[in-house]
């Protein structure tokens, strides 16, 4: 079973639906702990919920206590892959570097359009019309790296930012699990899912 770690910052409602399906054996992988890069994240309670080690990552005390935490847990963990979920931190090179294509991020964009923080809302401020979810893996540069998966979303002249941001979610919360799954299943298939998709 390959182990993972999933990185939060807020409410950790991807984080929950992962650790729900590898739980129910959906995804096969077990999620050895969660990472926060806040003490106080919502999520946070939901891991612990759920009975999965969490570890809050001492950003306050600057990039490189928190990071070296981090690669300690990974390597206490013996983790496998990392997986951002809502971590709206930028992992330093040295990190991205330690698990060369084996950390993998969501962003509520069809990126390359809208990456960066509130997503969701700069699409919908701009007017697009199709906006939608990437799943990718994480290079040096915020929200880049070979896509694995998108899906679109419609946006209808009757949405509002909240029924947008509802329907993402929910388009998020099924694409990360199917890419996830995948992905274990049929272990190295990053560069496969990226012909395929
Ligand atoms: C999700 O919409 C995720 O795509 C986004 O943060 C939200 C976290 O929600 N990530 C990014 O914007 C990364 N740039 P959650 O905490 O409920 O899973």
């Amino acid at each position: 079973m390959t182990s993972v770690a999933v990185l939060i910052s807020g409410r950790g409602t991807n984080m929950e639906t992962i650790v729900k399906n590898c739980q129910a054996g959906k995804i096969p992988a077990t999620v050895a702990f969660v990472g926060s890069s806040k003490k106080n994240a919502e999520g946070l309670k939901k891991a612990k919920n759920l009975g999965i080690p969490t570890v809050v990552l001492p950003y306050q005390e600057g990039v490189e206590t928190a990071e070296k935490t981090l690669l300690e847990e990974l390597k206490n963990h013996h983790v496998e892959w990392i997986i951002l979920a809502g971590f709206m931190r930028i992992l330093s090179p040295k990190v991205v570097r330690s698990y060369p294509n084996r950390i993998v991020n969501i962003h509520p964009s069809l990126l390359p359009s809208f990456p960066g923080v509130d997503a969701i809302r700069q699409a919908f401020e701009y007017g697009v019309k199709v906006t939608g979810v990437t799943v990718h893996l994480v290079d040096e540069e915020v929200d880049h790296g070979p896509i694995l998966a998108q899906m679109p979303v419609r946006i209808s002249p009757y949405d509002t930012l909240e029924t947008l941001e509802e329907k993402i979610h929910r388009v998020e919360h099924y694409l990360y699990t199917e890419v996830l799954k995948d992905l274990f299943t049929n272990g190295q298939s990053a560069t496969r899912m990226r012909r395929d998709v």
